[in-house]
């Protein structure tokens, strides 16, 4: 009966065109289904989670594989997506289904809200997705809500959870740390529970980036296999919970980390989660990884289908040491290499306590005035002189104790009252807990910008985690910090983008300890690496490469390892270009051969790569070489990419067979990016092919010369 029932929607009205849904509840993309339906004693549960089926109507015919959102402190005996205590003491939650609603939002996304509610208490918790059709992506999390007299306490409070059956899972997840970032590992999970987590605060991804896959059955590579693939949208702690039980049942539980983090929920008050992004493939983990591109274009980064700023960055060439007249010699280069930006980083500001290295000064925002007496404005002139633009670094959240920040405001930090501070770079992290702080931080933006009209680009950094976690603001609710901080940072970056919507800026972390979807919004590209060796790039950017898109990914020609200029570049194509590397000392022919790489890759390649599907065809984690490739959307017009790290006496790199072309057109193959004076080995090279061979057959892409590399440029005829 119940699965025929309309629901009713009158206390969930909202002026927006909501349509009672009918059970059981179908979330849809163009290939996928997650569906839900109720059971006999009126709880949620999840009936469904993979390839669309033909017959609609058997998706009401499934048997449940687990509650949709298991409570705590009744029956259940695992892992719980929620646990409450009420404000009686007591520490159960039972939810029952009261209705839902979908909306199509526009012709690509359509939410479903489902609303859960206990029966005894008034606790309400909603549940969300948003179902992105073209890009097989759902995003879904939750609100919590009650109604009781005093607050409750929120031990547990997952962002989604999803039920799986399956003989085997097999989990890859990225490990890393500095200058060692998103190296998978795969491994199959046995009973029991295995749980990727971050409780780093800030720079949370250090070790453990927020993403995952999970294949079902058996491994998956980039073609085959049926997967899940999933991500976090939050800045701070969090957690994926994946838990295998009897019968091969699998939970995984998504969300914000719970560690330390209980949460006193006022009367009233809406606890919003942030959202699980997922997508399934049964075709492996290219599909997913594309799903995720597309999605990221569109509504995962900012201006993502927009043009992006090729750079030159003084970091790698003069660190702290500079002054007004190298940096303007730097400018020139930059305006001489063709570049649209130069970026100035770190060590510009600083008075009473200079920023002559990493251990004083951060904080004290004002440009330093030996290095630069005539200001940053100077040099904003200078840029537009040389005919370019100009950007800055920034590291707003957080102070070394050597500054008159510090100084002044010392209650602005996090650290215990009662411990030594401590340090991580010689810094600590401002307590952006409190509102005042966060006016600071917006402040530091602010005025750089408006003292300095002109700046074009920000890049925003983070170099440390939290450590003697505590603020002096929460006073006794300290156990909300990870979450407020977090909150406090996107309120920050919410008022940035409200004045300055379309400022191009780069998300870094000491490298790439923040690497998500929850800050990725407000901005355009973030900073992957501190590592620039290009071998060592070439498996740092593949990694990303399964969850990020190549636009959103800065790489730079830098002067870190010995490998000639041409393997440097083409490693730094395969993302967004830029350069941080001292001009002075390239060689006229490896100068020569910079710029014209350079307008090769604004000019023609540069689309490809940004807006193209991207298909890994390689991995340098199988064997001595790498190689990947990007087709644009009507496949007119690809550029692969393959790279020879290594030799050894017995490797023999097969034909590479390319993919995602149109089998029935005809592609002329053109080796390009050549170093000047050099023809092309390939035999391919300057030839004509379908689609078709070049997929089955395929070109003899790779180098048998240790750190070489090719790049073709395939046109349709
Ligand atoms: C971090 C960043 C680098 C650079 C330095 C400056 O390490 O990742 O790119 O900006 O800070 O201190």
């Amino acid at each position: 009966m119940k699965r025929l029932l309309i629901v009713l929607i009158v206390l969930f009205s909202s002026p927006v065109c909501l349509i009672a849904g009918n059970l059981p509840v179908v979330i849809e993309t163009r290939n996928t289904c997650l569906v839900y339906n109720v059971d006999s004693k009126n709880k949620l549960v999840q009936v469904y989670l993979g390839q669309k089926v033909n017959n609609y109507s058997e998706y009401g015919k499934i048997p449940s594989k687990g509650e949709a959102y298991v409570s705590s402190g009744t029956t259940n005996l695992n892992e719980p997506a929620i646990r409450m205590i009420h404000n009686d003491g007591n520490p159960s939650l039972e939810l029952l289904y009261s209705g839902h609603e979908v909306q199509q939002v526009d012709d690509n996304v359509s939410s479903t809200t489902i609303h859960l509610k206990d029966a005894v208490y008034p606790v309400e918790v909603t549940l969300h997705f948003l179902a992105y059709k073209e890009q097989d992506i759902i995003k879904s999390w939750t609100e919590i809500v009650h109604h009781e007299k005093k607050p409750v306490e929120l031990s547990h409070f997952a962002s989604s959870m999803l039920h799986f059956r399956a003989t085997q899972y097999w989990l890859t997840h990225f490990h890393g740390d500095f200058a060692m970032e998103m190296l998978p590992e795969e491994n199959r999970l046995t009973n029991g529970i295995k749980i990727l987590d971050s409780k780093l605060g800030t720079r949370a991804d250090m070790y453990q980036t927020p993403v995952f896959f999970l294949s079902l059955d058996k491994p998956s590579d980039e073609t085959s296999g049926e997967l899940i693939a999933g991500t976090l949208a939050w800045t701070g702690n969090f957690r994926f919970l994946f838990e295998v039980g009897k019968h091969d049942q699998l939970r995984i539980i998504a969300g914000m980390n719970p560690f330390a983090s209980e949460y006193e929920l006022q009367p009233n008050e809406v606890f919003t989660t942030p959202a699980l992004i997922f997508t399934y493939s049964n075709n492996g983990k290219g599909t997913a990884s594309r799903n995720f591109h597309q999605w990221a274009r569109n509504y995962g980064i900012l201006d993502g289908n927009e043009s992006r700023m090729t750079l030159l960055n003084n970091w790698e060439s003069t660190g702290f040491n500079f002054n007004e007249e190298k940096l303007t010699d730097i400018i020139s280069d930059a305006s001489d290499l063709g570049t649209d930006l130069f970026l100035l980083d770190d060590g510009w500001f600083g008075n009473k306590f200079p920023r002559v290295d990493d251990k004083a000064g951060l904080g004290d925002w004002q440009a330093n005035q030996e290095k630069l007496p005539h200001g940053l404005g100077y040099l904003v002139n200078e840029a537009k002189k040389q005919g370019i633009e100009f950007g800055i670094w920034l590291e707003p959240e957080m102070v070394n104790p050597k500054s008159e920040l510090y100084e002044k405001h010392p209650d602005w930090v996090l650290r215990l009252p009662n411990r030594d501070e401590h340090y991580f770079r010689n810094q600590l992290v401002l307590d952006l807990t409190n509102p005042k702080v966060q006016d600071f931080v917006y402040g530091v933006v602010d005025e750089v910008m408006t003292q300095n009209p002109g700046i074009a680009y920000i890049k925003w950094d983070c170099n440390r985690m939290m450590t003697n976690t505590y603020s002096s603001y929460l006073k006794d609710r300290q156990s909300h910090i990870y979450i407020y901080y977090v909150k406090g940072l996107y309120a920050v970056l919410d008022r940035v983008r409200a004045k300055y919507p379309h400022l191009p800026a780069m998300l870094c972390s000491g490298g790439g300890g923040r690497t998500d979807y929850g800050a990725l919004k407000y901005f355009t590209e973030f900073w992957p690496s501190d590592n620039t060796d290009p071998v060592e790039r070439i498996y740092i950017q593949w990694g990303y490469s399964y969850f990020f898109p190549a636009i959103a990914v800065c790489n730079h020609v830098t002067s870190w390892g010995n490998q000639p200029v041409k393997f440097k570049m083409d490693v730094a194509m395969m993302g967004k270009l830029g350069f941080d590397i001292d001009l002075g000392k390239l060689s006229d022919s490896d100068k020569t051969f910079c710029r014209d790489a350079l307008k090769l890759y604004k000019e023609e390649l540069s689309k490809v790569i940004w807006y193209g599907d991207q298909y890994r065809l390689v991995s340098p984690y199988e064997e001595n070489r790498a190689a990947l490739m990007y087709v644009d959307r009507n496949k007119q017009n690809a550029v692969v990419f393959s790279y020879t790290m290594h030799n050894r006496y017995n490797d023999e790199y097969n034909y590479l067979k390319l993919e995602g072309l149109d089998p029935n057109k005809v592609y002329k193959v053109e080796e390009v990016n050549m170093f000047p004076g050099t023809k092309s080995k390939c035999p391919e090279n300057g030839k004509s092919y379908t689609g078709d061979f070049l997929m089955k057959s395929g070109i003899k892409a790779s180098s048998y010369t240790p750190l070489t590399s090719r790049v073709f440029r395939l046109i349709a005829e």
